[in-house]
């Protein structure tokens, strides 16, 4: 973990806003105004999926960050080009911000930072905002990568308190499906994998608000996913066809022009209402360099760690073999190491990794992307000689 500057030092003092109001949603129901389903207040504690659709510049992000701003956490990934997610910078989670970064980048800043690749669920635990922005990674490539398996930890956080509700806002739901294909999984698996992904996150006290959703960009699986879908203003080409049955409730002037603090709300259980987000007051405002203003300095790695995503990761064949040999063999992680030119730490990630994913999803699917046939086999950790292991582990230097 790291963290350089001074917290109390003179520049945050500038960007806090102890007398801001917390931005609110006002929402009148149009139809099935006694659902169950229209009691916002209590979505918005439980494991939702929220998503956005809407044109440029309508108000979307700043909507998911309201949306993301009403649960105890909040993790924000795949923030735009501009980094807009650092905005949380100014919120009244100011105080408590974890910065995920790429392996080897260095930031200089008074918030904490972590790899993403290596931060836990505990670690997350003591934060109230976890964010990830584009210039924190060497490459777009290991951003998408990164948090591509970063994903995959909510597996793990099996048990969670009905009070701890983490909220994960991704900017652009298209960019979710280009994480798994960065993982090595094909376009078949990466939908398969992303849907089935989202789909299991209330098990594990994950909120999700997805912005950006273009409604005919992103396939129906995914759309459908959402348990409300808020549409913003929908411009001179007007609602998609599949949602022109909304004009029975509104207006199709109201829906083509309608302000950037507005919105149509559908509930999946049938309720349709029509609302006002109000903007949260960190949001980031147009030609904001946000790096600069919160003092963010970010130095990159000369060369980039090795491995063909740029990452100390193996990929799929490399991770197929590594099970494959364990399993017949018995090798140790040390003698695994060895044979593979990967340190003992590298390998068990991999093994751990397979396990970790028969158990969440009933399959390894790096081993189906590499076609191979212990997919299914989940591989004990006493397979090879604990003795053996112990001594190994006293002694586990890291890949460059
Ligand atoms: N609720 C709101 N009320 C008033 N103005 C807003 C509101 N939300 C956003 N705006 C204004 O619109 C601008 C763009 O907002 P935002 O970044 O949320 O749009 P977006 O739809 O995410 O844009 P993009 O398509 O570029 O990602 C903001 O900088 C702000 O000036
Ligand atoms: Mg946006
Ligand atoms: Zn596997």
């Amino acid at each position: 973990m790291e963290q350089s500057k001074n917290r109390n030092s003179a520049s945050k003092q500038q960007f806090e806003f102890p007398e801001q109001q917390l931005p609110t949603l006002t929402v009148e129901w149009d139809r099935f105004e006694d659902d169950p389903a229209t009691n916002l207040k209590d979505a918005l504690q439980r494991p939702t999926c929220w998503a956005v659709c809407g044109r440029i510049g309508k108000g979307k992000s700043s909507l998911v960050e309201l949306i993301g701003s009403k649960y105890p956490k909040v993790i924000d990934l795949f923030g735009a080009r501009d980094n807009e997610s650092l905005s949380w910078c100014r919120s009244d989670r100011a105080g408590s911000i974890l910065f995920l970064k790429g392996v080897g980048v260095q930031i200089d800043s008074s918030w904490p930072s972590e790899n993403t690749l290596d931060v836990t669920i505990e670690q997350m635990q003591k934060y109230d905002a976890v964010v990830s922005c584009p210039s924190f990674y060497s490459t777009v490539k290991e951003e998408f990568y990164d948090i591509g398996m970063f994903m995959e930890k909510f597996y793990k956080r099996l048990h969670y308190d009905v009070k701890d509700v983490w909220c994960v806002v991704v900017r652009e739901a298209a960019n979710l499906l280009s994480s798994r294909l960065c993982i090595g999984e094909t376009q078949t698996e990466a939908k398969a994998m992303m849907v089935y992904m989202l789909r299991q996150m209330r098990h594990h006290g994950v909120a999700l608000a997805l912005d950006s959703i273009r409604w005919k960009a992103v396939d129906i699986d995914i759309r459908d996913l959402a348990a409300y879908t808020f549409m913003k203003g929908q411009g001179i080409k007007g609602l998609p066809d599949d949602l022109k049955f909304l004009y029975n409730w509104f207006d199709p002037f109201g829906v083509m022009r309608m302000g950037k603090e507005k919105f149509i709300l559908m509930s999946e259980d049938g309720p349709i209402g029509h609302g006002t987000a109000t903007m949260p007051y960190w949001h980031k405002q147009e030609g904001e360099d946000l790096l600069r203003l919160f003092d963010i300095e970010v130095k990159y790695p000369d060369s980039l760690p090795q491995a063909d995503s740029g990452q100390r990761h193996v990929n799929p064949y490399e991770h197929a073999k590594i099970v494959q040999v364990r399993y017949e063999k018995h090798l140790s992680y040390g003698k695994l190491g060895t044979e593979f030119s990967r340190s003992t730490k590298t390998i068990k990630d991999a093994l751990d990794r397979h396990n970790r994913l028969i158990e969440s999803m009933g399959q390894c699917t790096v081993c189906m992307t590499a076609r191979c046939t212990l997919k299914d086999t989940y591989i004990p950790a006493d397979i090879a000689s604990t003795s053996e292991e112990e001594a190994e582990e006293a002694q586990t230097p890291k890949d460059a």
